[in-house]
């Protein structure tokens, strides 16, 4: 099938690719160097492929590239632009809810999301964000720690 472009924000950037019709946005965007986007079950399973499209929590390795043009994606990469940590990077690290590191993308997307939406969630809608984000180190108590205080230090968490 004959390759289409697609124009498409990311991290603020504007980006034109050409891509096959049944490209994966997770594809894509690793080969063109977000690194940050994890690939794991490749199946909707771990969420580690985690983005915001559109400010929402979404997994790339279930949307197809083309489903991306016109709109605006966020890697991690796009949470500290200039090298400093966003808040709830910093917070994952002061909380110690990173180990080997290979879910905290795409949790602390799905946190971003939560927040963004919801600067004053419970614990409950915390844990519910991150429900879709599977981690094998760290469990999930000190995850949802790093959130709640994030969100406490912006003013908000209830
Ligand atoms: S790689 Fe996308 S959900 Fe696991
Ligand atoms: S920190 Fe290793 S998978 Fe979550």
């Amino acid at each position: 099938m004959s390759a289409i472009e697609i124009d498409v924000t990311v991290n603020g950037a504007a980006r034109r690719w050409r891509v096959a019709p049944g490209d994966l946005l997770l594809d894509v965007l690793r080969r063109e160097g977000y690194g940050g986007v994890k690939r794991g079950c490749e199946s909707g399973e771990c969420g580690a492929c985690t983005i915001l499209l559109d400010g929402k929590a979404v997994l790339a390795c279930l949307t197809f590239a083309a489903q991306a043009d016109g709109r605006e994606v966020v890697t991690i990469e796009g949470l500290s632009p200039d090298g400093k940590l966003d808040p709830l990077q910093e917070a994952f690290v002061e909380h110690a809810a990173v180990q080997c590191g290979y879910c905290a993308p795409g949790m602390i997307l799905s946190a971003k999301a939560l927040l963004d939406e919801r600067p004053d969630p419970s614990e409950a809608e915390v844990r519910e964000a991150l429900a879709g984000n599977l981690c094998r180190c760290t469990g999930y108590v000190k995850p949802v720690e790093a959130v709640l205080a994030a969100a406490r230090a912006k003013g908000g968490a209830r």
